[in-house]
């Protein structure tokens, strides 16, 4: 895991901090997709999978990792993709890699997802193939446990005895947040308040879902309920969506700082993050989780 230290003055923000750099995770073009697949790959081999079904939109990290992964196996992935076709073949970014990929992809509206997925596995059973059911944004319990391991690394990472009192992330699906939660307490960081900033759901969606990762990790039912803390102020209307302040944000820290971020997602975190940081008094060391999301901005 890198650790960058950005000169962040232009920003006023006051206190210390870092950026762990997962944006540029080595494997399936970076992110935090590609590091939660690598231990979703362990468990496909220990279940002896040959074949992978999984959702996401036409633009999803997920999914262009998924893909990735199943051809540098030599498995068979099924895409089942909410959008549309015509969408999926015109635009760059992920879906290009997608396409790239030769992985079969389905299309469907929303409301189709679970039934196309349970068709997908029926279909690859009755060819004599062992499918392996991810759920969208790899939201199962290798996706967290891959976090949880990133914090022992991060950890490793830092100077001995360094103690990170405050990380920001963009969540989703949550399951990023919950590893990192729960690794902050498994190496000791007892008082590491982790700050989601949802990027897509309100608030009582996203801790749900946060608390439904966290019990795929814990035999204690909700026994971290209480370290969750999600702010959905900066949503900017919702998935996907933007507005000018958040589009000059994004030029205005790749100007000032070499720092790539993307309108889907780490931008709306680290803009949140900066928000909070002036409005409340952080006290500590605070570090922002790079997730990725490159491809987002080439879509
Ligand atoms: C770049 C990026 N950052 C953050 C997230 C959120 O991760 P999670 O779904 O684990 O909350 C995603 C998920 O799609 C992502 O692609």
């Amino acid at each position: 895991l890198e650790i960058e230290r950005l000169n962040l003055d232009f920003l006023s923000i006051n206190g210390n901090l870092i950026i762990a750099r997962d944006d540029v995770y080595p494997l399936f073009l970076g992110g935090n997709k590609a590091r939660k697949m690598v231990k979703i790959i362990e468990d496909i081999e220990n279940k002896s999978c040959n074949a992978v079904v999984t959702t996401g939109g036409i633009q999803s990290n997920h999914c262009r990792v998924a893909a990735l992964a199943c051809a540098s196996k030599g498995w068979e992935c099924i895409l089942i993709l909410h959008g549309s076709g015509k969408q999926f073949f015109s635009e760059k970014g992920n879906a290009l890699i997608m396409r790239l990929s030769n992985a079969k992809v389905i299309f469907v509206d929303a409301a189709n997802i679970g039934p196309a997925m349970d068709q997908a596995m029926v279909g690859l059973k009755d060819r004599g193939l062992n499918p392996y059911y991810l759920p969208g944004g790899g939201h199962n319990k290798a996706g967290v446990t891959a976090y949880i391991e990133a914090v022992k690394e991060l950890k490793d990472a830092l100077p001995s005895g360094y103690i990170v009192n405050n990380i920001f992330l963009a969540s989703g699906t949550g399951s990023t947040q919950a590893g990192i939660i729960a690794g902050c307490r498994s190496v000791g960081w007892t008082g590491t308040r982790v700050i989601g900033i949802s990027i897509a759901r309100q608030k009582q969606r996203g801790i749900a879902s946060i608390n439904q990762s966290l019990n795929y990790i814990s035999t204690l039912p909700n026994s971290f309920s209480d370290d969750i803390i999600l702010y959905d102020d900066f949503l900017f209307g919702g998935y996907g969506k933007s507005n000018m302040q958040l589009h000059s944000f994004v030029i205005d820290m790749a100007k000032n700082t070499g720092l790539i971020l993307d309108e889907t997602y780490t931008g709306k975190a680290f803009l949140g993050m900066t928000e909070i940081m002036k409005l409340e008094m952080l006290n500590g060391n605070s570090l922002f989780w790079h997730t990725g999301g490159l491809l987002n901005l080439f879509a």
